[in-house]
C-alpha cells in the first residue's frame, strides 16, 4: 500500500522559535519515518509581507539548517524551497478562480496583516490561503503538520479542493491539520500576549538560535504573579504556558513536582523558572550548535534543497497533469 502524503511549510521571515518547533518541526521529524513527506520553505509567501529580498537567501538557508539541526532528514523527506517548484504557481492560478473575494477578505490572517501593514495590502496577501492550498494540493497531501494558528487556512484548502473536485472531477483528497496527540499546539509568548512568533516581541519569544544567557534571561522575565491562594485553582494563561513549556522540555517528575506545589499553593515561581531555564538550555543548546555549524556549509545546504526540489517536482508534475486534464487545458 502506498504511504499517506504529508506536507508542511515554514516562511523564511526570521529566526525559528519554540512555537515553530512544537507546532510544526517536531511533527516533521516524527512523520518522516512513516509517511511520504514533503517539507518546504515558503519563500513566495514571505514576499507578501517582506518585499525587501536582500536577506531572503540567507534566511532561507538558515531555515533549512535549523530544520536539519532539529532532525529533519533530507533523504527521508523531500525538503525544498517553494520557488523551485514552479508547478505550484500554475495550480495557484486555477485555484484562484475558485476562491471568492469575500471569503478571502474574511480570513483572520488577512485582517491581521491589513492592520499591521496598511500601506501594502497587496493581492498576494489576499490570496495567501490560495497559494497555501496549492502548496498542499500539488502533492495531494492528506496530513498537514501545523500549529493551531493554521486551522483556518486548512479549512480553506479543503474548500478549494472540494470546489475543484465538484467542478472538474475528483483529483484532490481532503487535507487535515495534524499533530501527534489530539490537539493542535499553540505556544504562547512569555509575556502572556498572544503566540510566540518570528517577528513580534523578541524578548518574549525563545528562538532556537538563542544563547544560554538569552534563554535564562527571557525565562526569568516571563510573566507570573504572586501565586494561587486557593488549593487546586485554575491556572491563568501565562502560568499555564510555563507549565506547558515545562511539559515540553523537562522530565515528567519535574512537572509533577511543580504541579503539586501549585495545587498546594506552595509554588515559588522563581524556583520554577530557574528549573525551566536550565531544562530549556539543555534542549536548545544542541540544536543551536548543530544549526550554526551547518549554516557555514552553504554548498551542502544548496545540495539538500536541489535534491528536494527534484523529488518534489516529480510529484508536482503528476498532479498538474491530472489537473490540466480535468480542467480541459490539455491540447496534446
Ligand atoms: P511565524 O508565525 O512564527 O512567522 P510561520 O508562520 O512560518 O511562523 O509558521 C511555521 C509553522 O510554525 C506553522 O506550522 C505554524 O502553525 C507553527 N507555529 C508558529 N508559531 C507557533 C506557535 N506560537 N505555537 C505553535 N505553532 C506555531
Ligand atoms: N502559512 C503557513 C504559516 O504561516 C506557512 C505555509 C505556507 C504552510 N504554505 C503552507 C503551512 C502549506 C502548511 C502547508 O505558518
Amino acid at each position: 500500500m502506498s504511504k499517506e502524503v504529508v506536507l508542511s511549510g515554514i516562511r523564511p521571515t526570521g529566526f525559528l522559535h519554540l512555537g515553530n518547533y512544537f507546532g510544526a518541526m517536531r511533527n516533521y521529524v516524527r512523520m518522516q519515518n512513516d509517511y511520504e513527506c514533503y517539507f518546504f520553505v515558503a519563500d513566495w509567501h514571505s514576499l507578501t509581507t517582506h518585499p525587501d529580498t536582500k536577506t531572503l537567501q540567507q534566511s532561507v538557508l538558515r531555515v533549512v539548517a535549523e530544520n536539519i539541526a532539529c532532525g529533519l532528514d533530507p533523504e527521508k523527506a523531500a525538503f525544498y524551497v517553494q520557488s523551485s517548484v514552479p508547478e505550484i504557481s500554475e495550480l495557484y492560478l486555477y485555484l484562484n478562480m475558485l476562491a471568492y473575494k469575500g471569503e478571502l477578505e474574511k480570513t483572520t490572517t488577512f485582517k491581521d496583516k491589513v492592520r499591521l501593514q496598511p500601506e501594502n495590502v497587496n493581492a498576494g496577501l489576499l490570496t495567501y490561503p490560495v497559494l497555501q492550498a496549492a502548496d498542499i494540493l500539488i502533492h495531494r497531501a492528506v496530513k498537514v503538520p501545523v500549529g493551531k494558528d493554521q486551522e483556518q487556512h486548512l479549512e480553506m484548502a479543503r474548500n478549494f479542493a472540494e470546489r475543484f473536485n465538484y467542478r472538474y472531477g475528483n483529483v484532490f483528497p481532503s487535507p487535515q491539520a495534524f499533530n501527534y496527540g489530539s490537539e493542535l499546539v499553540k505556544v504562547m509568548s512569555l509575556d502572556g500576549n498572544g503566540k510566540m512568533s518570528k517577528s513580534e516581541n523578541q524578548m518574549a519569544t525563545l528562538y532556537l538560535a538563542d544563547t544560554d544567557e538569552d534563554i535564562r534571561k527571557k525565562i526569568m522575565k516571563a510573566k507570573t504573579d504572586s501565586g494561587p491562594t486557593e488549593p487546586n485553582s485554575i491556572k491563568p494563561d501565562y502560568i499555564q504556558n510555563l507549565f506547558t513549556l515545562m511539559g515540553l522540555v523537562s522530565n515528567a517528575d519535574t512537572v509533577a513536582h511543580f504541579e503539586q506545589q501549585f495545587n498546594q499553593c506552595t509554588v515559588r515561581y522563581g524556583d520554577m523558572k530557574k528549573q525551566l531555564a536550565e531544562d530549556m538550555v539543555q534542549f536548545i543548546a544542541p540544536i543551536r550548535e548543530k544549526a550554526a555549524a551547518l549554516q557555514n556549509d552553504t554548498k551542502q545546504l544548496k545540495a539538500i534543497i536541489e535534491h528536494g526540489a527534484a523529488k518534489a517536482r516529480v510529484s508536482a508534475q503528476q498532479t498538474l497533469q491530472l489537473v490540466r486534464d480535468a480542467v480541459g487545458v490539455n491540447y496534446l
